[in-house]
């Protein structure tokens, strides 16, 4: 068995060639007499043909083929009759005659066509060896290959090891739940799938291999969204010696020649930077689309005093750790044109993420000739109308929308609806890709329902030094303001979605102490849980950084698919579950033993009444 070709090489220079192909039926069709079976492999397809003319016994033999069955085949190139050539498929222009061939293998009919465009989710992954025959799937897959083949090269060309890191280890916080692995040797303990590396990467750097990167599996136990899964794999680095720009130079390397190499498009750098504030400010969303040309506008001053008593209530409601009512609007050009539907959609779309209402001004014309059309336009002051019009600039044809409410409730709100609209007006090109770095983070903020601080990033981000005179100051509540202390931390956004985040770390022990105390980790807890960290950060480390690129989210985005789920061979369903493999499963009672484990679930059906 020695194949001469795979079956998407071959071309008109072959004609009167001896060839062997292997490959699957993709389709038979009779012509009266002649069969032609269109051959697939990896690469793509090629027609070969069996006639009577040329070996009857061979064409008697080629009627029991049927799609799927695999099959070796000698025969000879040669060129297609005129009237029937492809130019679109790269081997339209000959056709193989079969001299002999064996059938390696027969298939069961499929339990659909691979062609078929509207196959379900569940169906496709219960049959995923064959949903992964398709051609979009095996272009997806190679294409990421593509990607992790650059992006190993470009690593390794800047000095970059790849170094390996423990899978069974201690819980590393990401902010997700543990997967845990319950240790036979040790009773009543387990292991936590890492949630990243990052633990162990830091302690590299502190063993001296400066530039470090692994392209790895991660286990995050989340809920899951078409673009999070419960394993995924990050492109994982770290640096020593070095700054912010340091590690963005690098990785924007990175997705430059991932683009280039694989899509053939240039991304110009350095990618544009904005800080979270301006990013919040502006967008709503600390991940925005930056192809959409649509801003927000905060009008909270403004509507301090106005006669509409939602927008005054939220403009002067403070809290805790700088919780604050906030009024602002969303200027959208052209947008007059709205229907009423519309509106009550969109209304209905921002009470998701818990705003209360959406008011809107349409312009018609100027206010003073009774231009603007709205059901809280009437509470506005001749003052606060102009205040309106000279913040966001808004025209006549234009509509603003506004929220009201905490200020973290109308940036989401208001943020998504920015999404929403630039997409149904035709404002974002879809074509195109908008990358943007964010940076300057939180370090810390405040969450109501614990009534604590929690780490924006994770708890080995340093702060900026700039900053730490907070941890001194108290604001009007008598604490710290804790919220307004900046992190070294930069997300890289893609579309608007994040592609990938690091930070600059902590590699000041005492500084780290005070870090795991300000999120309220009191000593044992700290050294039960990170001891190691903070011996080793006290035997001489480096200042160092890095950042973790999420490689499926890269891809997908690339591809311009809409789930990770398309460029990954074997994923989890919603609800984490493998359907092809019917993973997670019951396990047997001795090796429940064996784990010192004994289950207290109790399905709805086995309880006893
Ligand atoms: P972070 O938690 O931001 O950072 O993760 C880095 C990137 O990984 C991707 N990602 C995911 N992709 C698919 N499914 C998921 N469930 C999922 N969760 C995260 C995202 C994200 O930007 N240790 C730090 C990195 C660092 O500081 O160096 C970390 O893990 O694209
Ligand atoms: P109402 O006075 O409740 O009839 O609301 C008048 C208009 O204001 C309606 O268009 C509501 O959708 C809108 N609205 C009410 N509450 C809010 C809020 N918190 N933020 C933005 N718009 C609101």
């Amino acid at each position: 068995m020695k194949r001469s070709h795979f079956c998407n090489d071959v071309r008109k220079e072959q004609i009167g060639d001896r060839i062997t192909l292997f490959g699957w039926v993709n389709r038979r069709r009779d012509h009266g007499g002649v069969i032609f079976v269109d051959l697939r492999d990896r690469t793509g397809l090629v027609q070969v043909v069996f006639s009577p003319e040329r070996n009857a016994e061979v064409h008697q033999q080629a009627h029991v083929l049927r799609n799927e069955y695999v099959l070796q085949i000698e025969g000879t190139v040669a060129p297609r009759p005129k009237e029937t050539e492809n130019p679109k498929m790269p081997t339209g222009l000959i056709e193989v005659d079969v001299d002999s061939f064996t059938i390696l293998n027969a298939s069961q009919t499929l339990p659909f066509l691979l062609d078929d465009e509207d196959l379900g989710e569940n169906t496709r992954l219960t049959y995923r060896f064959l949903d992964l025959r398709r051609p979009q799937m095996q272009h997806n897959l190679s294409f990421r290959h593509r990607v992790n083949h650059t992006i190993r090269t470009v690593l390794d060309g800047a000095g970059f090891l790849d170094i390996e890191t423990p899978m069974l280890t201690r819980s590393t916080p990401e902010g997700a739940r543990d997967y845990l692995v319950p240790s036979r040797v040790n009773p009543g303990q387990f292991y936590a799938l890492p949630q990243s590396p990052q633990l162990f990467k830091q302690l590299l750097m502190i063993s001296g291999y400066d530039r470090y990167f692994q392209i790895t599996r991660c286990f995050r136990d989340e809920d899951l969204r078409a673009d999070r899964q419960p394993e995924f794999t990050q492109v994982d680095l770290e640096m020593a010696f070095v700054e912010e720009e340091d590690v963005m130079a690098v990785t924007e390397e990175v997705i430059h020649e991932s683009f280039k190499k694989a899509l053939d498009v240039t991304i110009s750098t350095p990618i544009p930077k904005i800080t979270y504030a301006q990013a919040m400010e502006q967008y709503g969303l600390d991940a925005p689309d930056v192809r959409n040309p649509l801003v927000l506008t905060d009008l909270t001053e403004q509507m301090k005093n106005t006669g509409f008593k939602v927008f005054s209530a939220q403009s002067r409601l403070k809290g805790p750790g700088g919780l604050r009512g906030a009024v602002k609007a969303l200027r959208v050009p052209g947008g007059a044109k709205l229907t009423r539907k519309q509106i009550d959609n969109y209304t209905k779309f921002v009470e998701i993420y818990g705003a209360k209402g959406l008011a809107y001004i349409k312009i018609n014309g100027p206010w003073q000739e009774e231009g603007w059309q709205s059901p809280i336009v009437k509470f506005f002051s001749d003052v606060e109308k102009e205040a309106i019009v000279a913040a966001t600039q808004a025209e006549t044809g234009d509509i603003i929308f506004f929220g009201a409410d905490k200020l973290s409730v109308v940036n989401e709100a208001l943020g998504r609806l920015r999404v929403v609209v630039g997409n149904d007006l035709k404002l974002v090109d879809p074509e195109a890709f908008g990358l943007v770095w964010v940076t300057e983070f939180p370090l810390l903020q405040w969450d109501d329902e614990s009534k604590r601080f929690n780490a924006v990033h994770h708890p080995f981000t340093a702060p900026m030094p700039e900053d730490l005179y907070l941890l001194d100051e108290v604001d009007e509540e008598g604490v710290p303001p804790l919220h307004r202390i900046r992190s070294r931390a930069y997300d890289l956004v893609l579309n608007g979605t994040e592609i990938g985040g690091g930070s600059i770390r902590i590699h000041d022990p005492k500084m780290q102490r005070k870090m795991l105390a300000l999120l309220e980790i009191g000593p044992e807890e700290a050294e039960d849980k990170f001891g190691f960290l903070l011996r080793a950060l006290e035997f001489g480390a480096p200042p160092h950084g890095g950042l973790a690129l999420g490689m499926d989210r890269l891809v997908a985005l690339m591809l311009k698919t809409d789930s990770i789920r398309d460029v990954i061979a074997f994923p989890k369903t919603q609800k984490a579950g493998c359907v092809l493999t019917q993973a997670p499963s019951k396990v047997d009672q001795i090796q429940l033993r064996e784990l010192h484990l004994r289950s207290t679930f109790r399905a709805k059906t086995e309880e006893k009444p």
